[in-house]
């Protein structure tokens, strides 16, 4: 299957939203951006021309990228950025996956503008383990500024001030009618009565878990991830950015007179400011024939959901746990039982000296915020690890001591401690071909507690326990579940609280694992797994292909 992002269509567009216009980069000048459709089992080839004056590239977010992580994305962990007027092919193949995943750019802040959904449909003949749905319709979460995206990053970044906090949040691009300004850039879902829909929802805000919710109306979750689990009801979905889940929406078996809202608004237990406004679209029943229709339907009064408070941990935590694996004949789940190696990382904010001559706004004007793993805060390389791997010239780039546990232990959920400042570095972990491993993730409070949205890059993993406060080795692994265990890519490690997961490290190459909120990712909360090759020849990285981006030293912003 060949798909082109087209090399003819202008990388800049000018975008308009909350009255405000802004040259956006788009992918083929569309916004958001053009949606893959693929089968499971399908070869896609992507080529990507890079038409403007910034660095690029893009990542899969989910595809396994099995022993083919050249072209996994992530600048200066798997490649170089492609410069501009350069091209690069991606060339993956589908394997095991169906579902919703999505891509986006993954170099700087630029996925605000720059992403799209990814469906694979199951393949020929299979079929869903659900009744086929009447319609399939992506729906897609991300967040609006009205700033020139430059201004917003360089807040963070250089003076390590608070999250910055977006204008909107948009579904499939659009605020929606609660915003000033914003009325006709509305999503509509038009449907008929009697009828199930698949709705595909994309968290692809950069900073921000969202509620969604649809007026008087129950969704069914079939999948997370773009794996099965096992279906259940909720009126509230909870998604944390870089996640994806299919839910179905069984509509009324008749035309309803009225109209309903569908609302998506963030859940936060963070520090500071943070927008507590809300994207809605609206759901559209098809009025019956004789009923004089457009004009009808705009006076049927317009139903408004109910969603949990900003800070609802429980809710949180109890919808976390819903999730388990359809685990049956047809789609086990494969959770490791014994395990070789058990790492325990602290993730959280602390902060790093503001740089000479600058002034910051971290948690004193002399310090900037940075986020870490265990005390690290991940300097991104100027050369791309996967190569300084492949080539041999790993020493240049990167050190094997990344610490397995913290260097500095403490309660991890009482009192903090009084020194914040983390140290910098570009660490690894190096995992031999088809380790079993077990991770626990401790949310820390240094800065104050904080749910993270930790992805891991070239995995799904099984989450086998969460718990809140301290993670205790010697009580919870009692309690984990290794039968049915939800299988993701991104996982919310709860504000307070801790998750354990579980993966069999199959896939050679080097990958990245990092909270997936923009501003966290730039202050450092990440590190990267280097998996070696195992024996076999179908157990190795092949090499990169040729018009893989050159090693080069240039970054932006
Ligand atoms: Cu969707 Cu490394 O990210």
């Amino acid at each position: 299957l060949a798909i082109r992002f087209c090399a003819d269509n202008p990388g800049l567009q000018n975008v308009t939203r909350l009255c405000h216009t802004k040259s956006a980069i788009t992918v083929n000048g569309k916004f958001p951006g053009p949606r893959i459709v693929a089968r499971e089992g399908d070869r896609l080839l992507i080529k990507v021309v890079n038409h403007v004056q910034h660095n690029i590239t893009i990542h899969w977010h989910g595809i396994r990228q099995l022993r083919s992580g050249w072209y996994d994305g992530p600048a200066y962990i798997a490649q170089c950025p492609i410069q501009t007027g350069q091209t690069y092919v991606y060339n993956f193949t589908i394997v095991g996956q169906r579902g919703t995943l999505w891509w986006h750019a993954h170099i700087s802040w630029l996925r605000a503008t720059l992403y799209g959904p990814i469906i694979i449909l199951p393949q020929r003949k299979a079929s869903y383990p659900f009744p086929k749905p009447y319609k399939e319709v992506p729906i897609i979460f991300g967040e609006w500024w009205n700033a020139e995206l430059e201004a917003v990053i360089n807040q963070s970044l250089q003076t390590g001030g608070g999250p910055n906090v977006s204008d909107a949040y948009t579904i499939n691009g659009l605020p929606g009618p609660l915003y000033n300004c914003s009325t006709n850039d509305t999503f509509k879902l038009k449907v008929k009565p009697g009828k199930t829909y698949l709705l595909r929802l994309i968290n692809a805000a950069l900073n921000d878990d969202l509620f969604f919710s649809i007026a008087n109306h129950t969704l069914i979750t079939v999948d997370a991830d773009a794996i099965y689990v096992k279906p259940f009801k909720s009126n509230i979905i909870l998604i944390t950015p870089g996640q994806t889940s299919n839910v179905l929406l069984k509509t009324k078996n008749r035309s309803p007179n009225a109209t309903f809202l569908m609302a998506a608004r963030p859940y936060s237990t963070g520090l500071g400011t943070f927008d507590n406004s809300t994207s809605a679209g609206i759901l559209e029943y098809e009025q019956p024939a004789n009923s004089s229709s457009s004009t009808k339907i705009k006076n049927l009064p317009l139903l408004k959901p109910t969603l949990p408070s900003i800070n609802d941990t429980s809710f949180a935590a109890n919808f976390s746990k819903t999730f388990c694996s359809l685990a049956n004949a047809q789609f086990p789940a494969i959770v490791p039982q014994r395990v070789q190696k058990r790492f325990f990382f602290t993730i959280g904010l602390g902060s790093s000296p503001c740089p000479k001559n600058k002034t910051c706004q971290g948690p004193s004007n002399v310090t900037k915020f940075a986020a870490f793993v265990n005390n690290i805060s991940f300097t991104l390389p100027t050369t791309a690890l996967l190569q300084a791997h492949f080539f041999g010239q790993s020493k240049r780039v990167y050190t094997t001591d990344f610490p397995k546990t913290p260097l500095f232990p403490f309660n991890y959920t009482g009192t903090p401690p009084n020194n914040t400042l983390v140290s910098n570095g570009t660490k690894v972990v190096v995992l031999p071909f088809n380790t079993s491993v077990e991770l626990v993730i401790q949310d820390t409070s240094i800065l104050g507690a904080e749910s993270h949205p930790l992805h891991l890059h070239g995995y799904n993993f099984f989450i086998v326990g969460q718990g809140f406060g301290n993670y205790d080795p010697n009580k919870d692994p009692a309690n984990f579940n290794l039968v049915d265990p939800v299988e993701r890519n991104t996982v919310a490690v709860p504000s307070g609280g801790w998750v354990a997961i579980r993966f069999l490290a199959d896939n050679p190459g080097v990958w990245f694992m990092h909270c997936h909120y923009d501003v966290h990712l730039s202050w450092g909360l990440g590190m990267a797994l280097v998996v070696m090759d195992g024996k076999l020849p179908n157990q190795k990285l092949p090499p990169p292909p040729s018009d893989l981006p050159q090693l080069h030293e240039i970054r932006i912003f």
